[in-house]
């Protein structure tokens, strides 16, 4: 029985006899053997010997083996070496105190050899099956968080691969369909332009002909009636109209469609911003001013000292469109249910930090609800009722202002008291670049 692995073992004894003999056996049998006298030396050289099994004896003078055997116990490091005790004690109760103290075994003296090694060789076994044990356990717990970190990371690429391919898919099936309808409706507007005229000839030659023949024959008559011509006269116009209404509003919704899928690439240009604003305030004066139910909106105007600003100005005039008629639609909603209420608007642009402008367009409007603050931006996200909102005005900004210019959009709102939207952009566009 040769030990191959060489395991070291610490003899703890005061008795030199019975130490040497130990010495003399285990050596022979390959193991690295070390001796001490008392307790206290144990202790002392426990760390520099690093045992893998401990010979205590009981009886020393200083602390006894059972004393030693606590603090072994008791300190982290060394309470996994295993401790098997010699004592001449053949009395049980000082074998179950060993065994309480955490020994795993004991051995009675006069020391019989083969006794000896078969009890430190079952030990050892034990303890570096143990060791093993333990290790492949860490092994399997390291592996299992790496798999498990490996899985997320995984599962995240997936969401966004799904997320990203979607999303291109359905911009080229917005566009698609954008493209689609752009021609028959164009068609039918510029038709509706022609069809107006002729309706409108139609009508002045049948007026014509009541003026130079009051009173037609029966048989024409019975048809005027039949058909409730003044009703008629009366209700073609305002049906042409309803359907002009129609028709420009499917081509604004296609022009904001293929405007969300593939956002032109115009030239960028430095601009005033502050005459874009204006201009934007003036295509939308029709609905600031006084409705029957509302009172007029009040635009205030507090603007900075701004130099002009490299932009796609067409596209930025659109995010002001896009957020200046959510105004004032969240104004006139409000005005539904106060009786004294003076809606405002106010615009405020500043240069911040040398090199970003921000431009903050606020209403006293009816304000966003908690429930739905973070989904404004989504596409096709709207509260207001079909056929009034598409929900593309913000989801359209929000590209505009983030991926085209590399700024920033948001948004700050209390239900109620009204909301702010906040647009950041950096002066050049060149700076945002070079800062990537
Ligand atoms: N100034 C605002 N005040 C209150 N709600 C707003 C305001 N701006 C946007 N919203 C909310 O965000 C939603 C999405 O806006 P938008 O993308 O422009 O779509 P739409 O105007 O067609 O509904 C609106 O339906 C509205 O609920
Ligand atoms: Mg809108």
């Amino acid at each position: 029985m040769v030990n191959f692995i060489k395991n070291s073992i610490l003899i703890v004894d005061n008795n030199p006899n019975n130490s040497r003999v130990l010495f003399y056996i285990l050596h022979e049998y390959g193991f690295k053997v070390s001796v001490v006298k008392s307790g206290e030396m144990a202790l002392e050289k426990l760390p520099l010997i690093q045992p893998d099994l401990i010979l205590l004896d009981v009886m020393m003078p200083g602390i006894d083996g059972f004393e030693t055997c606590r603090y072994l116990k008791a300190n982290e490091a060394t309470k996994s070496i295993p401790i098997v005790f010699m004592t001449a004690l053949s009395e049980v109760e000082h074998k179950v105190k060993a065994l309480q103290l955490g020994a795993v075994d004991y051995i009675t003296k006069p020391i019989q050899v083969e006794e000896v090694l078969a009890r430190v060789n079952v030990h050892l076994e034990l303890r570096n099956t143990q060791i093993n044990l333990l290790k492949e356990i860490s092994d399997r717990r390291q592996a299992e968080t790496k798999l498990q970190q490996t899985l997320t990371e995984l599962q995240q690429v997936q969401t966004q691969l799904v997320q990203s391919e979607k999303m291109s898919s359905l911009g080229q099936l917005v566009a698609g369909v954008a493209h689609e309808i752009n021609n028959p409706v164009n068609f039918i507007s510029a038709n509706l332009i022609h069809a107006n005229e002729y309706i409108k000839n139609l009508l002045k030659l049948l007026q014509r002909y009541q003026e130079y023949y009051p009173n037609p024959v029966p048989e024409v008559q019975a048809e005027v009636e039949a058909n409730e011509l003044d009703f008629l006269i009366n209700d073609l116009p305002k049906l042409l109209q309803s359907m002009e209404f129609g028709a420009e509003r499917i081509q604004k919704i296609v022009l904001s469609l293929r405007m969300f899928s593939r956002l032109d690439e115009a030239e960028m240009k430095k601009v005033n911003i502050h005459e874009g604003i204006d201009s934007t305030l003036m295509i939308l004066g029709y609905r600031l001013q006084t409705k029957p139910n509302s009172p007029d909106i009040q635009v205030i105007k507090e603007y900075g000292n701004l130099p002009l600003i490299e932009c796609y100005a067409a596209q930025i005039n659109q995010v002001f469109m896009n957020i200046l008629i959510n105004s004032i639609d969240a104004l006139e909603e409000a005005a539904k249910n106060q009786k004294i209420f003076t809606p405002s608007i106010t615009i405020r642009t500043e240069v911040i930090n040398g090199d970003h402008l921000t431009i903050r367009i606020a209403d006293n409007g009816s304000g966003i609800s908690e429930d739905f603050e973070h989904r404004i931006f989504d596409p096709f996200f709207t509260t207001k009722p079909v056929g009034v909102g598409t929900g593309m005005g913000l989801a359209i900004s929000y590209q505009i202002v983030t991926e085209k210019h590399h700024g920033s959009l948001q948004c700050v709102s209390k239900l109620g008291s009204g909301s702010e939207f906040v647009i950041t952009i950096p002066l050049k566009q060149s700076i945002s670049l070079e800062q990537k």
